[in-house]
């Protein structure tokens, strides 16, 4: 399986990319394809609401030109996409938000075009926060799940830890070892 993890925390050393390293290990042992995009290395603009990939048939079709482009093939070549983010004024961070915007293209819903490049691929969120994880991620989770029943792909749910003790908080054995368990929940679910 091809599987796609968009890291949106702008600290590439922080929290969120602790988590993802036994998340990560365990995905690749269960034999999963891997590719991990650096939202925070990659210039990734604003949509601008043009409609432009709209009028594009059967690809992806944004008339900016950025690394959003690199960013759509490796999601399109993906049938797992996880969302990981640090939750930012209770949603993803801005990079990542960037990203789920610039889906649009994706599915031609609105003009002249037609079809859905990204129907029945799955997306899961793993975050770290520092409220609980409801009070926290509840309207990020709510928002990822009405996009995946408008863009008609399957949602896995959410590994999340609270930051209670900066980088430790990620890195103790209950913490490290959900990373592992919700990464074979998934390698079993899309198996
Ligand atoms: C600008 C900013 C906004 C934040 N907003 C929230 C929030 O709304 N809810 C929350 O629970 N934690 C919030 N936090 C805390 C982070 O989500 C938490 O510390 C996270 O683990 C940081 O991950 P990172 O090291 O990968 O960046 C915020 C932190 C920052 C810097």
């Amino acid at each position: 399986m091809n599987i796609c993890i968009l890291n949106g925390s702008p600290r590439l050393n922080g929290n969120t990319s602790e988590l993802l390293k036994p998340f990560f290990e365990e995905l690749t042992s269960g034999g999963a394809s891997v590719a991990t995009v650096q939202l925070a290395n990659r210039n990734i603009a604003s949509c601008k609401g043009c409609y432009h990939c709209q009028d594009v048939q059967d690809v992806y079709g944004c008339i900016q030109k950025d690394d959003m482009h690199d960013v759509a093939q490796t999601i399109l070549k993906s049938e797992l996409i996880v969302l990981a983010t640090p939750i930012y004024t209770w949603y993803c961070t801005t990079e990542l938000k960037a990203v789920l915007d610039r889906f649009y293209g994706f599915a031609k819903f609105y003009s002249s075009a037609t079809g859905n490049l990204v129907e029945k691929k799955r997306i899961a969120i793993l975050a770290t926060h520092g409220y609980d994880a409801s009070y926290a991620a509840d309207p990020f989770v709510i928002g990822i799940q009405r996009m995946c029943e408008h863009y008609h792909m399957g949602y896995d749910g959410m590994y999340s830890v609270r930051d209670v003790d900066g980088l430790a908080s990620f890195q103790t054995k209950k913490a490290q070892s959900g990373a592992r368990e919700f990464a074979r929940y998934l390698l079993q679910k899309n198996s």
